[in-house]
């Protein structure tokens, strides 16, 4: 199951308008609390990739952020609600797996519910700690296949109509995705019958 970035790009511009309503709910039961959890790590110059309509933004404290995302109607809602919030950030449209930063220019690289839609994680995620400096953080937060055998077969079934749709894999493994990347996992926990990753680790250098 693979989409282009451009096909990635009409998918989310005509769900931009709908993002922040859908997300609404599983925000308010579960997610909320694990972006809190997640983001209290993330400190100095931040890079949020795929920051969609920044509903990270009101959990970063004390830092400069960048948030780029390859769907400029996402993104324009971010832009938006970082000025109702007073956050200091700046915006670019640029692919997570060609980032154009230098090395080492990050304190901490941020993603959240993405891992799923990168057609390359694996070259997402080297992009990721490329940018990120030796001794700072990558911090994902992302939903995957369950620990819960029931749910895993759900999750299978419903997979390819789920992809086809917002071009989301519902049955990727983030912790996985995170070793066979080489990153230096520090911390990670499952939460909601292990469907929900939240991830702490060292970029690879
Ligand atoms: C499910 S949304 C997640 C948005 C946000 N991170 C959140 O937690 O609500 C996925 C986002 O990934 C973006 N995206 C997908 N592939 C991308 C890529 N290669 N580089 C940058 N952004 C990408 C989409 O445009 C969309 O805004």
């Amino acid at each position: 199951m693979k989409l282009t970035n451009s096909q990635i790009r009409e998918k989310y511009k005509k769900f931009a308008p709908k993002y922040d309503l859908l997300e609404a709910i599983p925000d308010f039961l579960v997610l909320r609390r694990f972006r809190k959890r997640l983001l209290q790590n993330a400190h100095g110059r931040v890079l949020e990739v795929a920051a969609g309509t920044g509903r990270n933004f009101k959990y970063y404290k004390n830092c400069k952020v960048t948030a780029v995302d390859i769907t400029p109607e996402m993104l324009n809602i971010a832009r938006k609600k970082s000025k109702k919030i007073g956050l200091n950030a700046e915006f670019n449209i640029m692919d997570t797996e060609s980032l154009k930063f230098k090395n080492n220019s990050f304190d901490a690289v941020v993603s959240t519910l993405s891992l799923c839609t990168f057609p390359n994680p694996f070259k997402a995620l080297k992009e990721m700690s490329r940018v990120c400096r030796k001794n700072g953080r990558i911090l994902l937060l992302d939903h995957g296949i369950s620990s819960s055998r029931w749910i895993r077969s759900m999750q299978k079934k419903m997979a390819p109509k789920h992809f086809e749709m917002i071009g989301c894999r519902l049955d990727i493994d983030p912790f996985g995705i995170a070793k066979k990347a080489g990153l230096g996992v520090i911390k990670s926990k499952r939460h909601v019958f292990g469907m929900f990753y939240i991830i702490e680790a060292k970029p690879k250098k």
